[in-house]
Protein backbone atom coordinates (compact mmCIF):
# COMPACT_ATOMS: atom_id res chain seq x y z
CA UNK A 1 0.00 0.00 0.00
CA UNK A 2 1.70 3.49 -1.07
CA UNK A 3 0.63 6.44 1.10
CA UNK A 4 -1.65 8.32 -1.33
CA UNK A 5 -3.67 10.99 0.05
CA UNK A 6 -7.23 10.32 0.90
CA UNK A 7 -10.13 13.02 0.27
CA UNK A 8 -13.67 12.57 0.68
CA UNK A 9 -15.75 12.58 -2.68
CA UNK A 10 -18.29 15.28 -2.10
CA UNK A 11 -19.22 16.84 1.38
CA UNK A 12 -18.80 14.18 4.39
CA UNK A 13 -18.80 11.39 1.24
CA UNK A 14 -16.70 8.43 0.55
CA UNK A 15 -12.59 8.50 1.05
CA UNK A 16 -11.09 7.80 -1.90
CA UNK A 17 -7.33 8.38 -3.19
CA UNK A 18 -6.96 12.09 -4.80
CA UNK A 19 -5.47 10.23 -7.87
CA UNK A 20 -7.30 7.35 -9.36
CA UNK A 21 -6.81 5.26 -12.64
CA UNK A 22 -8.27 6.46 -16.27
CA UNK A 23 -8.98 2.97 -17.61
CA UNK A 24 -10.18 4.41 -21.29
CA UNK A 25 -6.94 4.31 -22.85
CA UNK A 26 -6.10 0.50 -22.17
CA UNK A 27 -9.51 0.18 -24.53
CA UNK A 28 -10.32 2.91 -26.49
CA UNK A 29 -9.36 6.25 -28.06
CA UNK A 30 -5.49 5.67 -28.19
CA UNK A 31 -4.74 3.74 -30.59
CA UNK A 32 -6.63 0.39 -31.98
CA UNK A 33 -7.76 -2.86 -30.97
CA UNK A 34 -4.33 -4.14 -32.44
CA UNK A 35 -2.35 -1.56 -30.48
CA UNK A 36 -4.26 -3.30 -27.05
CA UNK A 37 -2.50 -4.93 -24.33
CA UNK A 38 -5.02 -6.81 -22.20
CA UNK A 39 -2.10 -8.09 -19.46
CA UNK A 40 -0.23 -4.83 -19.63
CA UNK A 41 -3.31 -3.19 -18.47
CA UNK A 42 -4.64 -5.34 -16.03
CA UNK A 43 -0.84 -5.64 -14.46
CA UNK A 44 -1.53 -1.78 -14.54
CA UNK A 45 -4.47 -1.48 -12.69
CA UNK A 46 -3.13 -4.26 -9.94
CA UNK A 47 0.20 -2.11 -10.05
CA UNK A 48 -2.57 1.05 -9.26
CA UNK A 49 -4.13 -0.87 -6.45
CA UNK A 50 -0.83 -1.83 -5.32
CA UNK A 51 0.48 2.13 -4.99
CA UNK A 52 -2.77 2.92 -2.85
CA UNK A 53 -5.02 3.86 -5.65
CA UNK A 54 -8.97 2.98 -5.21
CA UNK A 55 -10.42 4.94 -7.73
CA UNK A 56 -10.94 3.64 -11.00
CA UNK A 57 -12.78 5.36 -13.89
CA UNK A 58 -14.30 3.63 -16.71
CA UNK A 59 -17.50 3.61 -19.25
CA UNK A 60 -19.65 1.01 -20.48
CA UNK A 61 -19.08 2.77 -24.01
CA UNK A 62 -15.21 2.31 -23.74
CA UNK A 63 -14.11 -0.52 -26.18
CA UNK A 64 -18.01 -1.28 -26.07
CA UNK A 65 -18.09 -3.05 -22.74
CA UNK A 66 -13.93 -4.04 -23.28
CA UNK A 67 -13.17 -1.60 -21.12
CA UNK A 68 -15.62 -3.01 -18.21
CA UNK A 69 -14.26 -6.46 -19.32
CA UNK A 70 -10.69 -5.83 -18.08
CA UNK A 71 -12.08 -4.58 -14.69
CA UNK A 72 -13.70 -7.69 -14.16
CA UNK A 73 -10.74 -9.47 -14.77
CA UNK A 74 -8.84 -7.06 -12.23
CA UNK A 75 -11.09 -6.72 -9.30
CA UNK A 76 -12.07 -10.51 -9.14
CA UNK A 77 -11.50 -11.22 -5.53
CA UNK A 78 -10.74 -8.16 -4.23
CA UNK A 79 -13.59 -6.24 -4.94
CA UNK A 80 -14.16 -4.74 -1.80
CA UNK A 81 -10.88 -2.65 -2.61
CA UNK A 82 -11.71 -1.07 -5.81
CA UNK A 83 -13.91 2.10 -6.09
CA UNK A 84 -15.77 2.00 -9.09
CA UNK A 85 -17.04 4.84 -11.67
CA UNK A 86 -18.83 3.89 -14.20
CA UNK A 87 -19.90 6.28 -17.06
CA UNK A 88 -23.25 5.45 -19.50
CA UNK A 89 -25.56 6.41 -21.76
CA UNK A 90 -23.11 6.86 -25.18
CA UNK A 91 -24.71 4.80 -28.15
CA UNK A 92 -22.17 3.08 -30.06
CA UNK A 93 -21.85 1.18 -33.43
CA UNK A 94 -20.06 -2.02 -33.54
CA UNK A 95 -17.20 -0.06 -35.35
CA UNK A 96 -17.00 2.16 -32.75
CA UNK A 97 -18.94 4.86 -34.37
CA UNK A 98 -20.90 7.42 -31.89
CA UNK A 99 -24.47 7.22 -32.43
CA UNK A 100 -25.92 9.68 -29.87
CA UNK A 101 -27.01 9.81 -26.16
CA UNK A 102 -29.54 8.01 -24.52
CA UNK A 103 -29.99 8.76 -20.65
CA UNK A 104 -33.88 8.27 -20.56
CA UNK A 105 -35.10 6.34 -16.96
CA UNK A 106 -35.57 2.95 -19.24
CA UNK A 107 -32.14 3.41 -20.25
CA UNK A 108 -30.43 4.29 -17.28
CA UNK A 109 -31.92 0.70 -16.11
CA UNK A 110 -31.10 -0.91 -19.13
CA UNK A 111 -27.21 0.26 -18.99
CA UNK A 112 -26.67 -0.67 -15.23
CA UNK A 113 -28.00 -3.96 -15.69
CA UNK A 114 -25.23 -5.17 -18.29
CA UNK A 115 -22.38 -3.24 -17.21
CA UNK A 116 -23.70 -5.06 -13.23
CA UNK A 117 -23.46 -8.30 -15.34
CA UNK A 118 -20.19 -7.40 -17.39
CA UNK A 119 -18.10 -6.02 -14.00
CA UNK A 120 -18.71 -9.32 -12.30
CA UNK A 121 -20.32 -7.27 -9.33
CA UNK A 122 -23.77 -6.69 -7.41
CA UNK A 123 -22.89 -2.10 -7.36
CA UNK A 124 -21.33 0.08 -9.08
CA UNK A 125 -19.74 2.90 -6.25
CA UNK A 126 -20.41 5.77 -8.57
CA UNK A 127 -22.86 5.98 -11.55
CA UNK A 128 -22.94 9.15 -13.96
CA UNK A 129 -25.10 9.67 -17.21
CA UNK A 130 -21.22 10.70 -19.87
CA UNK A 131 -23.42 13.51 -21.00
CA UNK A 132 -26.65 15.68 -19.79
CA UNK A 133 -29.21 15.34 -23.05
CA UNK A 134 -31.01 18.61 -23.68
CA UNK A 135 -34.08 16.07 -24.45
CA UNK A 136 -34.17 14.41 -21.47
CA UNK A 137 -34.53 16.20 -17.96
CA UNK A 138 -31.78 15.60 -15.68
CA UNK A 139 -34.21 15.67 -12.56
CA UNK A 140 -35.40 12.13 -15.14
CA UNK A 141 -32.06 10.61 -15.55
CA UNK A 142 -30.78 11.21 -12.25
CA UNK A 143 -34.01 10.30 -10.34
CA UNK A 144 -33.57 6.57 -12.29
CA UNK A 145 -30.30 6.67 -10.53
CA UNK A 146 -31.47 7.61 -7.20
CA UNK A 147 -33.84 4.83 -7.38
CA UNK A 148 -30.74 2.45 -7.98
CA UNK A 149 -29.46 3.89 -5.40
CA UNK A 150 -32.23 3.05 -2.58
CA UNK A 151 -31.57 -0.80 -4.36
CA UNK A 152 -28.32 -0.78 -3.34
CA UNK A 153 -27.43 -1.25 -7.44
CA UNK A 154 -25.34 2.12 -7.00
CA UNK A 155 -23.69 3.69 -4.09
CA UNK A 156 -23.31 7.04 -5.11
CA UNK A 157 -24.29 9.91 -7.70
CA UNK A 158 -21.74 11.31 -10.43
CA UNK A 159 -22.42 14.21 -13.39
CA UNK A 160 -20.01 14.13 -16.05
CA UNK A 161 -19.25 17.29 -18.78
CA UNK A 162 -22.24 19.07 -17.06
CA UNK A 163 -22.99 22.91 -16.96
CA UNK A 164 -24.02 24.98 -13.95
CA UNK A 165 -27.96 24.65 -14.39
CA UNK A 166 -27.55 21.26 -14.76
CA UNK A 167 -25.40 20.19 -11.74
CA UNK A 168 -27.62 22.82 -9.51
CA UNK A 169 -31.25 20.53 -10.56
CA UNK A 170 -29.09 17.52 -10.14
CA UNK A 171 -28.12 18.19 -6.42
CA UNK A 172 -31.87 19.34 -5.69
CA UNK A 173 -32.78 15.19 -7.05
CA UNK A 174 -30.13 13.59 -4.75
CA UNK A 175 -26.88 14.97 -4.10
CA UNK A 176 -24.14 14.69 -6.18
CA UNK A 177 -20.93 13.48 -5.08
CA UNK A 178 -18.63 14.43 -7.99
CA UNK A 179 -18.28 16.16 -11.83
CA UNK A 180 -16.41 14.74 -14.00
CA UNK A 181 -14.83 17.29 -16.54
CA UNK A 182 -11.36 17.88 -18.16
CA UNK A 183 -9.17 19.97 -16.68
CA UNK A 184 -5.65 20.68 -17.65
CA UNK A 185 -2.99 23.51 -17.85
CA UNK A 186 -4.09 22.95 -21.34
CA UNK A 187 -8.22 22.94 -20.55
CA UNK A 188 -9.43 25.92 -18.05
CA UNK A 189 -13.11 25.69 -18.75
CA UNK A 190 -14.19 24.60 -15.81
CA UNK A 191 -12.69 27.41 -13.46
CA UNK A 192 -15.10 29.57 -15.03
CA UNK A 193 -18.43 28.58 -13.49
CA UNK A 194 -17.83 24.71 -12.77
CA UNK A 195 -15.50 24.98 -10.19
CA UNK A 196 -16.96 27.32 -8.18
CA UNK A 197 -20.79 25.75 -8.55
CA UNK A 198 -19.01 22.58 -7.27
CA UNK A 199 -17.62 24.51 -4.30
CA UNK A 200 -20.41 25.92 -3.34
CA UNK A 201 -22.61 22.72 -3.45
CA UNK A 202 -19.72 20.12 -1.62
CA UNK A 203 -19.18 18.17 -4.74
CA UNK A 204 -16.11 16.88 -5.82
CA UNK A 205 -14.17 17.50 -8.99
CA UNK A 206 -12.76 14.52 -11.07
CA UNK A 207 -10.25 15.57 -13.11
CA UNK A 208 -9.76 13.92 -16.79
CA UNK A 209 -7.95 14.35 -19.52
CA UNK A 210 -4.69 16.00 -17.06
CA UNK A 211 -2.36 15.85 -19.71
CA UNK A 212 -4.68 16.71 -22.17
CA UNK A 213 -4.77 13.17 -23.70
CA UNK A 214 -0.67 12.82 -23.57
CA UNK A 215 -0.46 16.42 -24.93
CA UNK A 216 1.52 17.93 -22.13
CA UNK A 217 3.55 14.42 -22.30
CA UNK A 218 5.80 15.98 -24.39
CA UNK A 219 5.78 12.56 -26.50
CA UNK A 220 3.30 13.50 -29.12
CA UNK A 221 4.69 14.54 -32.37
CA UNK A 222 2.09 13.36 -34.53
CA UNK A 223 2.23 10.02 -36.61
CA UNK A 224 -0.83 8.72 -34.44
CA UNK A 225 -2.00 5.18 -35.03
CA UNK A 226 -5.24 5.14 -37.68
CA UNK A 227 -8.50 5.29 -35.34
CA UNK A 228 -6.37 7.27 -32.65
CA UNK A 229 -9.00 9.91 -31.34
CA UNK A 230 -6.64 12.77 -31.60
CA UNK A 231 -5.98 12.32 -35.56
CA UNK A 232 -9.83 13.99 -35.05
CA UNK A 233 -8.94 16.45 -32.48
CA UNK A 234 -8.39 20.14 -33.78
CA UNK A 235 -5.99 20.60 -30.56
CA UNK A 236 -3.71 17.71 -32.22
CA UNK A 237 -4.33 18.63 -35.93
CA UNK A 238 -0.63 19.23 -37.37
CA UNK A 239 -0.77 22.76 -37.60
CA UNK A 240 -1.65 23.45 -34.08
CA UNK A 241 0.31 20.57 -32.83
CA UNK A 242 3.57 22.04 -33.95
CA UNK A 243 2.53 25.23 -31.86
CA UNK A 244 1.57 23.63 -28.94
CA UNK A 245 4.47 21.67 -28.69
CA UNK A 246 6.25 25.08 -28.23
CA UNK A 247 4.73 25.77 -25.04
CA UNK A 248 5.27 22.09 -23.93
CA UNK A 249 8.79 23.01 -24.34
CA UNK A 250 8.55 25.57 -21.79
CA UNK A 251 6.61 22.90 -19.48
CA UNK A 252 9.64 20.84 -20.12
CA UNK A 253 11.87 23.28 -19.02
CA UNK A 254 10.47 23.67 -15.82
CA UNK A 255 10.74 20.18 -15.47
CA UNK A 256 14.25 20.01 -16.24
CA UNK A 257 14.80 22.19 -13.38
CA UNK A 258 13.12 20.40 -10.58
CA UNK A 259 14.34 16.97 -11.82
CA UNK A 260 10.70 15.94 -13.06
CA UNK A 261 8.92 14.89 -16.06
CA UNK A 262 6.68 17.56 -18.06
CA UNK A 263 3.44 14.93 -17.27
CA UNK A 264 4.67 14.84 -13.48
CA UNK A 265 4.67 18.56 -13.79
CA UNK A 266 1.23 18.76 -15.63
CA UNK A 267 -0.55 16.22 -12.81
CA UNK A 268 1.07 17.98 -9.99
CA UNK A 269 -0.30 21.49 -11.41
CA UNK A 270 -3.83 20.25 -11.01
CA UNK A 271 -3.98 17.94 -7.56
CA UNK A 272 -2.88 21.85 -6.41
CA UNK A 273 -6.26 23.32 -7.21
CA UNK A 274 -7.46 22.15 -3.92
CA UNK A 275 -8.78 19.18 -2.11
CA UNK A 276 -11.99 18.82 -3.68
CA UNK A 277 -10.00 17.68 -6.75
CA UNK A 278 -9.43 13.89 -7.32
CA UNK A 279 -6.82 13.37 -10.21
CA UNK A 280 -7.16 10.93 -13.11
CA UNK A 281 -3.80 9.39 -14.23
CA UNK A 282 -4.52 7.84 -17.62
CA UNK A 283 -2.47 5.31 -18.82
CA UNK A 284 -2.48 1.73 -19.51
CA UNK A 285 1.10 0.96 -19.12
CA UNK A 286 3.00 0.33 -15.66
CA UNK A 287 5.71 1.63 -16.12
CA UNK A 288 3.74 5.71 -16.79
CA UNK A 289 1.98 4.91 -13.80
CA UNK A 290 5.51 4.79 -11.79
CA UNK A 291 6.46 7.72 -13.60
CA UNK A 292 3.30 9.75 -13.12
CA UNK A 293 2.35 8.92 -9.61
CA UNK A 294 5.56 11.09 -8.47
CA UNK A 295 3.81 13.57 -9.19
CA UNK A 296 2.15 13.21 -5.43
CA UNK A 297 6.12 14.32 -4.29
CA UNK A 298 6.10 17.81 -6.30
CA UNK A 299 5.51 20.95 -4.41
CA UNK A 300 5.18 23.71 -7.14
CA UNK A 301 6.13 27.14 -5.63
CA UNK A 302 4.56 30.27 -6.50
CA UNK A 303 7.41 31.18 -8.78
CA UNK A 304 6.54 28.30 -11.15
CA UNK A 305 3.01 28.41 -10.60
CA UNK A 306 3.40 32.11 -11.81
CA UNK A 307 5.28 31.04 -15.01
CA UNK A 308 2.92 28.14 -15.56
CA UNK A 309 -0.16 30.50 -15.75
CA UNK A 310 1.59 32.78 -17.86
CA UNK A 311 3.07 29.84 -20.57
CA UNK A 312 -0.37 28.52 -20.18
CA UNK A 313 -2.48 31.45 -20.75
CA UNK A 314 -6.31 31.47 -21.78
CA UNK A 315 -5.54 31.48 -25.59
CA UNK A 316 -2.46 29.76 -25.76
CA UNK A 317 -3.53 26.32 -26.47
CA UNK A 318 -4.51 26.17 -29.94
CA UNK A 319 -7.56 23.91 -31.04
CA UNK A 320 -10.66 23.06 -29.64
CA UNK A 321 -10.91 19.51 -26.73
CA UNK A 322 -12.86 17.40 -29.42
CA UNK A 323 -14.48 18.08 -32.79
CA UNK A 324 -16.67 20.14 -33.37
CA UNK A 325 -19.84 17.52 -32.96
CA UNK A 326 -18.12 16.66 -29.63
CA UNK A 327 -17.64 19.83 -28.50
CA UNK A 328 -20.94 20.49 -28.66
CA UNK A 329 -21.85 17.85 -25.66
CA UNK A 330 -19.61 19.35 -23.17
CA UNK A 331 -18.96 22.72 -21.52
CA UNK A 332 -17.86 25.09 -23.03
N1 LIG B 1 -15.93 12.20 -18.72
C1 LIG B 1 -15.43 12.22 -19.93
O1 LIG B 1 -16.04 12.73 -20.87
C2 LIG B 1 -14.07 11.63 -20.18
C3 LIG B 1 -13.46 11.84 -21.42
C4 LIG B 1 -12.21 11.30 -21.62
C5 LIG B 1 -11.58 10.58 -20.61
N2 LIG B 1 -12.20 10.38 -19.43
C6 LIG B 1 -11.55 9.59 -18.36
O2 LIG B 1 -10.38 10.25 -17.92
C7 LIG B 1 -9.26 9.38 -17.95
C8 LIG B 1 -7.99 10.17 -18.20
O3 LIG B 1 -8.07 10.94 -19.36
P1 LIG B 1 -7.38 10.53 -20.73
O4 LIG B 1 -6.81 9.17 -20.59
O5 LIG B 1 -8.36 10.77 -21.79
O6 LIG B 1 -6.27 11.63 -20.95
P2 LIG B 1 -4.86 11.96 -20.27
O7 LIG B 1 -4.77 11.35 -18.93
O8 LIG B 1 -4.66 13.42 -20.40
O9 LIG B 1 -3.83 11.29 -21.29
C9 LIG B 1 -3.80 9.94 -21.55
C10 LIG B 1 -2.77 9.70 -22.66
O10 LIG B 1 -1.47 10.08 -22.21
C11 LIG B 1 -0.58 8.98 -22.28
N3 LIG B 1 0.32 9.07 -21.12
C12 LIG B 1 0.01 8.93 -19.81
N4 LIG B 1 1.11 9.12 -19.05
C13 LIG B 1 2.13 9.41 -19.89
C14 LIG B 1 3.51 9.71 -19.70
N5 LIG B 1 4.03 9.78 -18.48
N6 LIG B 1 4.28 9.94 -20.80
C15 LIG B 1 3.74 9.89 -22.04
N7 LIG B 1 2.44 9.63 -22.29
C16 LIG B 1 1.64 9.38 -21.22
C17 LIG B 1 -1.46 7.75 -22.29
O11 LIG B 1 -0.85 6.71 -23.02
P3 LIG B 1 -0.42 5.29 -22.36
O12 LIG B 1 -1.66 4.56 -22.03
O13 LIG B 1 0.34 4.68 -23.49
O14 LIG B 1 0.42 5.63 -21.18
C18 LIG B 1 -2.70 8.25 -23.06
O15 LIG B 1 -2.48 8.19 -24.45
C19 LIG B 1 -9.63 8.37 -19.05
O16 LIG B 1 -8.90 7.17 -18.92
C20 LIG B 1 -11.11 8.19 -18.80
O17 LIG B 1 -11.31 7.26 -17.74
C21 LIG B 1 -13.42 10.92 -19.20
Amino acid sequence: MGNLKQINLGKGGPLVSSFGLGCMGMSDFYGNKDTRDDKESIATIHAALEAGISFFNTGDFYGMGHNELLLREAIKGKREKFFISVKFGALRSHNGQFLGYDVRPQAVKNFISYSLQRLGTDYIDLYQPSRPDPEVPVEDTVGAISELIQEGKVRYLGLSESGEEVIRRAHKVHPVSALEIEYSLATRVAEKKILPTTRELGISLVAYGALSRGLLSGTITGNLAAGDFRSFSPRFSNENLTKNNLLVEELKKIADGKGATPSQIALAWVANQGEDILTLIGTSKRTRLAENLKATEILLSDEEKFRLNEIFHENAVLGERYPSQGMAHVVS
